[in-house]
């Protein structure tokens, strides 16, 4: 009998039970990012959707991806959207099935698909594998439902992203683990990774930052968090602290991003 993969239940019914946490933080990269384009727009650049029919995406979240390229989502594909988390499911089904009334919504762990072999040309992982406890088994799985010639578009982070979020933590002693991206499936290192299931892997950086003018949004970040749960009053005022004193000298609080895409293809 096939093992069950294990699940990581804080990420389920804690961190995404719904979508308050990941929207409090894309408010955050929607209003004080550098580059005008947005990620979800630059990513709808990359993604071949002209020729694609059957299209997976895992870890669709709020379905951020397609509210953002309706108008580009050709009409002959077959979208299949899941996730692992029942909430985030549910409200990316209510957010875009008016537009898009031919997709499947499914409740997916990515370590268990359960589609048949060579189902999809098209598989969407937008930063999802670095929850996944076991990225190799999920990367297995990516690759059986995937066609010959089918396409992996895997979007991750690299190890610098954010870091001054971390460095705000660590100043204010809170615990900076969420800032610390799982390296297993980081931009620098995901590579490696991918090498193991799939002949060819290019990656693709998006170019931005963020110059954020009002501190309240880095506190609803921050409390957005995993981990958030162990942060302190005291902690939250010296950081709220730290960044007004940041904005009123410097006009923003200034925080790297370092984010992108892996396209991967081919078999091993
Ligand atoms: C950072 S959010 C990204 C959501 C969406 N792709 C986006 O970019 O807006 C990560 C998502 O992956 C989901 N997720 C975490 N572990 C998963 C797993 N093992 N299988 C499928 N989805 C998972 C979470 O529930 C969450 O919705």
């Amino acid at each position: 009998m096939t093992r069950l993969p294990a699940v990581d239940t804080t990420i389920r019914d804690g961190q995404y039970r719904d979508p308050s946490n990941l929207g409090a933080r894309i408010d955050l990269h929607r209003r004080f990012s550098t580059n005008g384009q947005g990620w979800f727009g630059w990513l709808g650049e990359q993604i071949d959707l002209a020729n694609a029919i059957d299209v997976l995406e895992l870890g669709c979240g709020e379905g951020g991806f397609w509210a953002a390229n309706a108008d580009i989502i050709p009409r002959a594909a077959r979208l299949t959207l899941t996730d692992l988390s029942p909430g985030m499911l549910a409200a990316a089904k209510q957010r875009l099935q008016a537009n898009l009334p031919g997709a499947r919504f499914a409740v997916v762990d990515a370590q268990a698909i359960p589609f048949a072999d060579a189902s999809f040309d098209t598989v969407i992982a937008n930063h999802m594998l670095y929850h996944v406890p076991d990225l190799h088994r999920a990367l297995r799985e990516i690759r059986r439902v995937l066609r010959p010639d089918g396409r992996l578009y895997a979007a991750t982070n690299g190890e610098r992203h954010m870091t001054e979020l971390a460095e705000l933590m660590r100043a204010t002693r809170a615990d900076a683990g969420a800032f610390t991206i799982d390296a297993a499936f980081s931009l620098e290192q995901g590579d490696s990774a991918l090498d193991r299931h799939f002949a060819r892997v290019e990656r693709r950086d998006y170019v931005d930052s963020l110059e954020v003018t009002d501190p309240e949004a880095i506190v609803r970040y921050v409390r957005s968090t995993i981990g958030a749960g162990t942060l302190v009053e005291d902690q939250v005022e010296r950081l709220r602290s730290i960044v007004t004193g940041t904005i009123a000298g410097e006009g923003a609080f200034r925080i790297t991003k370092s984010t992108g895409l892996f396209i991967a293809t081919g078999a091993t």
